[in-house]
């Protein structure tokens, strides 16, 4: 699908989009003589024009019939908010509807370039699908919607958007692909395929260590969660360069089980399948370093993904081993289905000998618990710093991929001390996030700054919202991409 912007609307078939600010009607005088008979059926419908509102009507129009979708834009919210629901709205709508080209007319609202960018925005998320499997579609299954033209709006809008939102798009795009992929097409060593590949050309630097390499380093946590499958672990590093020479990075770090099966502490059959989408965190890293590569950012990024295939095979780590981490700590493996903060622990260490970043933000589809907690609306946010931790939280509401601070303490971590081993990798079922973190808080070296998002309610939806639909929802991309933007590129 296209998204122009254009002074005035095209001539010949196009759905209208008018949006409407609350109870004020004023948008629908662009209507001419069907303003009456529109603002009639609205009431009818009892259209109150609050954000994401919608009316599907068919006007006479220039001669023909024409359909008219008027889109509540409500009167509290922001105007960002409102303008990317909006977009999103037309194309939820109007994606297969059987039209091929949407006009959305702004004029009135008095959005600036960046409001009206964010509709395209809005348009551009919630228009992605993924129908690469699906054989069969039946022809009204399938998408009509060809061209979004956006009129009315700030003359500024197409640079804002290709300079700031459609790489956001790409980023956003490409997380997706790769949550909603199943596990026998990306695992370990093809997600660094697919990620090199979309990549290309971006300027990003990208390295791949193997077992061999992981095994010198002595990632003994990694690999033990590796180690029971026949997928070989791979850990991917990221690097883009955009800010100043010699600057040290930001590191983001991703948890990538391409399938989470439990290992010997096997999960229930029951729901097993969504995990493949347990490399949500991995995911992210990949798709924001591609959007700050594409919008160029002004800032040193080190991104890495440990990758790896939790599975109960002949060789698989049993409940009770103690492995040795890259960082020399032991780790008593109680539950093998604990296989994230094992992954987690290797790659953090691996990013603060080789880059000494400023500041370490994982991102992990972690615990259960977290769902428990904060339910599907926020990612659990834990951090050392609360300079940190104030930006993220800001980054979070600004971009929309939202995060509730939860807490670290003493307490808690006396919780994974193991009667064998430096610890173990699993507390009491009460507090399981936050146990969680502290066991990846013992591999933060020298108290570094660090933040850890644990966002295992957020990767997959079971329902859509305003800018994605049921699936992968590309959790984390914005924020990280917002993060960047707020606090790197000042
Ligand atoms: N990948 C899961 C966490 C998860 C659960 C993500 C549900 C998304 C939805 C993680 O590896 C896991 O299995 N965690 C265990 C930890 C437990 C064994 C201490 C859990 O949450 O049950
Ligand atoms: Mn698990
Ligand atoms: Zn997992």
């Amino acid at each position: 699908m296209q998204i122009r912007f254009a002074d005035s609307r095209p001539t010949g078939d196009y759905a209208l989009v008018v949006p409407v600010a609350g109870k004020d009607r004023a948008a629908l005088a662009a209507l001419g003589a069907s303003e009456q008979a529109v603002s009639a059926a609205l009431d009818r419908q009892r259209f109150e024009g609050d954000p994401s509102n919608a009316s599907e009507q068919f006007i006479a129009d220039d001669g023909k019939v024409r359909r008219l979708l008027v889109v509540g834009t409500g009167t509290g919210s922001s105007p960002k908010e409102a303008a990317e629901k909006l977009g999103g709205t037309t194309a939820a709508r109007l994606q297969t509807s059987g039209e091929k080209t949407a006009v959305i007319d702004l004029g009135g609202l008095g959005y600036d370039a960046d409001a009206t960018a964010r509709v395209a925005l809005g348009a551009a998320l919630r228009s992605w699908r993924y129908d690469r499997y699906r054989t069969k579609l039946k022809d009204n299954q399938k998408p009509t919607l060809e061209e979004i033209v956006i009129v009315g709006g700030d003359r500024g809008a197409a640079k804002r958007y290709e300079q700031r939102w459609a790489p956001v798009v790409e980023g956003v795009s490409l997380t997706r692909e790769l949550v909603t992929e199943p596990a026998n097409i990306i695992y370990p060593e093809t997600f660094v395929e697919r990620a090199r590949a979309s990549l290309k050309g971006s300027g990003v630097e990208i390295e791949v260590l193997n077992r061999a390499a992981m095994e010198k380093l002595g990632m003994g946590a990694l690999l033990g969660v590796a180690q029971g499958s026949v997928r070989e672990a791979r850990l991917l590093v990221l690097k883009w360069t955009g800010g100043g020479k010699g600057a040290p990075p930001v590191a983001f770090v991703g948890k990538g089980v391409t399938f989470d099966t439990g290992g010997i502490s096997i999960k229930p059959a029951a729901g097993m399948e969504a995990m493949k989408w347990d490399m949500g965190g991995a995911g992210a890293v990949v798709g924001s370093l591609k959007a700050l590569a594409l919008r160029k950012a002004k800032a040193n990024i080190v991104g890495i993904c440990g990758l790896v295939e939790n599975m109960p095979g002949g060789n698989a780590q049993r409940p009770g081993d103690v492995v040795t981490t890259m960082s020399g700590q032991t780790v008593e493996v109680i539950n093998t289905d604990a296989e994230g903060r094992l992954v987690l622990a290797d790659a953090v260490t691996y990013v603060q000998r080789n880059f000494k970043p400023s500041a370490i933000i994982d991102l992990a589809t972690l615990t259960g618990a977290i769902l428990i907690s904060l339910g599907h609306e926020w990612a659990g946010l834990f951090s050392n710093n609360e300079d940190l931790a104030g930006k993220l939280l800001a980054a979070g509401e600004e971009s929309g991929d939202k995060l509730w601070r939860m807490p670290l303490g003493e307490p808690f971590d006396r919780l994974i001390d193991s009667p064998i081993a430096d610890m173990k990798n699993v507390g009491p079922r009460e507090g399981g996030s936050i146990t969680a973190a502290q066991f990846i808080q013992r591999f933060i070296e020298n108290g570094g700054k660090w933040a850890h998002i644990d966002m295992a309610g957020k990767a997959w939806s079971d329902k859509a919202a305003a800018t994605y639909d049921k699936g992968a929802t590309g959790f984390g991309v914005r924020l990280l991409d917002q993060y960047v933007a707020d606090v790197l590129e000042r």
